[in-house]
């Protein structure tokens, strides 16, 4: 398994998703050659679908790496969605940044380098979407943040969330990996025991968790 579902499942799943052209055919072999993870192929697509539907204008997203999922979700909008990206390592900024540039993408993708939690805690603007993909054990403590980023019907996408089955089950926790385990069960809590808002945890890739605020009548 390389996520949460049999490899059965996901092998099937994958199958039925178009394989990635040009840019982002590039970025994928890169991030496999070198190793950096960017979003499962069923996650890259979900993305896809989210931002078709929702047509968010301005999307925040945690965690840029090389920037394959800024520039997937710029695409997948016909260029319209503006997104901030902010990402921490120096090597993986410069990668993302080329990437960004070399695509003519500057003016759309908009790269803050730095800790989430810091460069959240500067960020005034209001965003239609946030991207959640990185620093897996501080979801919990960029959620308040990203709340109050987000416009009344924005949305929240969480990558990881069910990390490999661990937040799942004792029995698949890695000692080492207590911590996180036990901060993503407490964003899970937050988001999904929090009568303002509505959370759907889905078993895709690591674990997606989906949360928007309800409406007002119920
Ligand atoms: C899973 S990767 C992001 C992949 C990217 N969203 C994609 O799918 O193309 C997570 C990235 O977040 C960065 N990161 C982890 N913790 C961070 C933090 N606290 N602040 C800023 N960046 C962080 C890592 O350096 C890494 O590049």
């Amino acid at each position: 398994m390389s996520g949460v579902a049999h490899s059965y499942m996901s092998d099937y799943i994958r199958s039925l998703i178009d394989e990635e052209k040009g840019i982002l055919k590039e970025l994928q072999e890169f991030a496999e050659r070198e190793n950096v993870p960017i979003v499962q192929k069923e996650v890259g697509n979900f993305l896809r679908f989210i931002v078709t539907t929702q047509r968010p204008k301005k999307i925040l997203e945690l965690g840029t790496a090389i920037g394959y999922s800024s520039i997937l979700m710029n695409l997948a909008s016909n260029g319209k969605s503006e997104i901030t990206t902010i990402e921490r390592d120096e090597k993986m900024i410069s990668i993302a940044k080329k990437n960004i540039s070399n695509h003519g993408l500057d003016k759309k993708i908009k790269l803050i380098e730095g800790e989430c939690l810091e460069v959240l805690e500067k960020i005034e603007d209001k965003y239609d979407m946030v991207f959640m993909d990185a620093g897996k054990g501080h979801y919990n403590h960029f959620l308040p943040h990203c709340l109050r980023l987000l416009n009344q019907d924005g949305i929240i996408v969480a990558d990881n969330v069910l990390f490999r089955g661990m937040v799942a089950s004792d029995k698949l926790i890695k000692r080492r990996k207590i911590t996180i385990v036990k901060r993503m069960r407490n964003y899970l809590e937050l988001v999904s025991k929090d009568k303002n808002l509505i959370t759907s945890v889905i078993p895709m890739g690591d674990g997606i968790a989906v949360t928007t605020r309800r409406g007002t009548n119920e």
